[in-house]
């Protein structure tokens, strides 16, 4: 079989199909790109063209390679010219039927060992690849927008699509530059079914009234190192798409509560609060400038209380030494004094059942997220509990704020704000590995250019120790009462037997 594919047919001209068209030319293969609204095409192809001059204006590109480039793409007048395609990419409109009978139609122009390949990001590659004579050509290949960007590539398999088919798509997409990883033709495929860990969770904190979208941007991304916290990434994704995503992925798994979406986004996407396109979302957009509401000032404290550090905090040791770097008179008897600030550091558990289970006085008691090494944070997260002393928690504030260091106080919940997420990340992905959607390095590989996160879920589960994170979801269970965080049975094996999770089974 070809795996350099000469002469290659891109079908539909929008944002998706002219990425394409345009990183297979760059690979050396001629490309028809067909739209069934001609003009759009050739609006298409100019502004490729656009694209490549402006590369060449940059020095990035050489002046004669671009004219090269610009000679490869052609507008064909009928479908049926499509004939000589050995690769046939379909990037219309997301329509089962519209593609079904799109494929059916190609079958009979194109050769029969031509390959076709779906762009589709959620509809079933098998389910479209069904009415085919030849399904085993055809495969999903699964791009992300902006395709010349954004340099990965899902290589999907359907229930009879070939190891050959996949091996040759696979293949080319390392000749256009981009990283292929392979996967199980499944709801979401990888990127979109591993995505669903951040915004979710994030969503049911908000919907718990625990902390507000600011705060929990801000703590995402100081705390766990996430680029864009995750309304603002729904933001910019708008949520006439990501929310249709979420039901979609809710749905295909059967009301997998894992996935469960929430209600605040479907009343924003009915309200018209889409986002930064529409000029406001979670946050409200000045000239495309977000409007960050300010952050609750250091409280001035004149007599810092002395310190009372649970014994069965996490990482207490670290948290011993952080106390002493900021200059805490800290406490060392069995039980905190009458005046103590009490400080607890639970994973998974409230700061109220901590409290109750360790007979400490609620009033006094806050608590701090421990999950991750203080030193790389640039956040220190504190909750409260209901009962808890406002002069406790300025103190406990103020304490955690002498060395610059940001804080947020938050309300009491199962589970600080990182540890719910990273744990509903990390136990997603692990999900997936138990399904086999993909092998452990391609999910890492996949989430990593495709969504941005500063390092693969697996990893990220890694560093904060698999055990931390099944004892943060058997934890949340409790609290919770929740299915959606029994962890996953791939998670639970790695935690029980101290494996890593980038670890492969034998
Ligand atoms: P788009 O709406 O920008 O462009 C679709 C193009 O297909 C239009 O120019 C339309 O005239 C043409 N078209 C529609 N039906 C056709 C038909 N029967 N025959 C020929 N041309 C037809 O859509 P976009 O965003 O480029 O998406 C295309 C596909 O890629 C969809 O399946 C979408 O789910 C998928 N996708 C989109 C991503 C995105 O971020 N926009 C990311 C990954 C996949």
């Amino acid at each position: 079989m070809t795996t350099h594919f000469n002469t290659i047919g891109v079908i539909g001209a929008g944002a998706m199909g002219r990425g394409i068209a345009q990183i297979a030319a760059q690979a050396g293969s001629q490309v028809m790109l067909f739209d069934k609204d001609h003009a759009a095409s050739s609006r298409a192809i100019s502004d490729i063209a656009t694209q490549w001059d402006k590369l060449v204006a940059k020095g990035r590109v050489d002046a004669a390679l671009a004219e090269a480039y610009k000679a490869r793409l052609s507008v064909p007048k009928a479908l049926s010219d499509l004939s000589p395609c050995e690769l046939v990419i379909e990037a219309i409109v997301e329509r089962l039927d519209i593609k079904q009978a799109l494929f059916a139609e190609l079958e009979s122009i194109v050769s029969p060992q031509s390959l076709l390949a779906t762009n589709t990001s959620s509809l079933s590659v098998t389910a479209i690849a069904a009415g085919l004579k030849h399904p085993e050509r055809m495969a999903g290949y699964h791009f992300f927008n902006p395709v010349p960007l954004m340099k990965v590539v899902e290589v999907i398999s359907g229930l009879k699509t070939s190891a050959a088919t996949c091996t040759a798509l696979t293949t080319y997409a390392k000749q256009m530059g981009h990283t292929p990883v392979q996967a199980q033709d499944t709801p979401g495929f990888i990127v979109n079914h591993a995505g669903r860990g951040y915004g979710t969770e994030a969503l049911r904190i908000v919907g718990e009234n625990i902390a507000d979208f600011a705060t929990i941007d801000r703590i995402l991304k100081d705390q766990a190192g996430f680029k864009l916290g995750p309304f603002e990434l729904m933001d910019l994704t708008a949520l006439d798409v990501s929310h249709p995503v979420m039901e979609s992925i809710y749905n295909q798994y059967y009301q997998e509560p894992r996935y469960r979406p929430s209600v605040i986004t479907a009343q924003r996407l009915a309200g018209g609060l889409l986002g930064k396109k529409t000029g406001e979302g979670f946050y409200k957009y000045a000239n495309g400038v977000a409007e960050w509401p300010a952050e609750a000032p250091t409280p001035v404290v004149e007599e810092m209380p002395p310190v009372w550090v649970s014994p069965r905090a996490s990482r207490r040791a670290e948290l011993l030494s952080l106390l002493k770097t900021l200059g805490a008179t800290i406490e060392t008897g069995a039980s905190p004094s009458m005046n103590a600030l009490t400080l607890v550091a639970p994973l998974g558990f409230d700061i109220t059942t901590v409290a109750v289970v360790e007979r400490l006085d609620p009033a006094r008691t806050v608590g701090i997220d421990m999950l991750l090494d203080d030193a790389h944070t640039k956040r220190r997260v504190l909750a409260t509990n209901p009962a808890t002393r406002a002069d406790m928690r300025d103190a406990a504030h103020a304490l955690f704020a002498r060395d610059g260091k940001a804080v947020s106080v938050i309300r009491d919940s199962g589970g600080f704000v990182t540890q719910r997420v990273i744990a509903h990340i990390v136990n997603i992905a692990s999900d997936m590995c138990q399904q086999g959607v993909c092998s452990p390095q391609d999910l890492e590989t996949a989430v990593t250019l495709g969504l941005g996160y500063p390092q693969g879920p697996l990893a990220l589960g890694n560093l904060c120790g698999p055990t931390n994170i099944l004892e943060v979801l058997f934890n949340m269970q409790t609290v919770y009462g929740d299915t959606r965080y029994r962890p996953s049975p791939w998670l639970r094996r790695r935690g029980a037997i101290g494996l890593s999770l980038l670890q492969e089974e034998s």
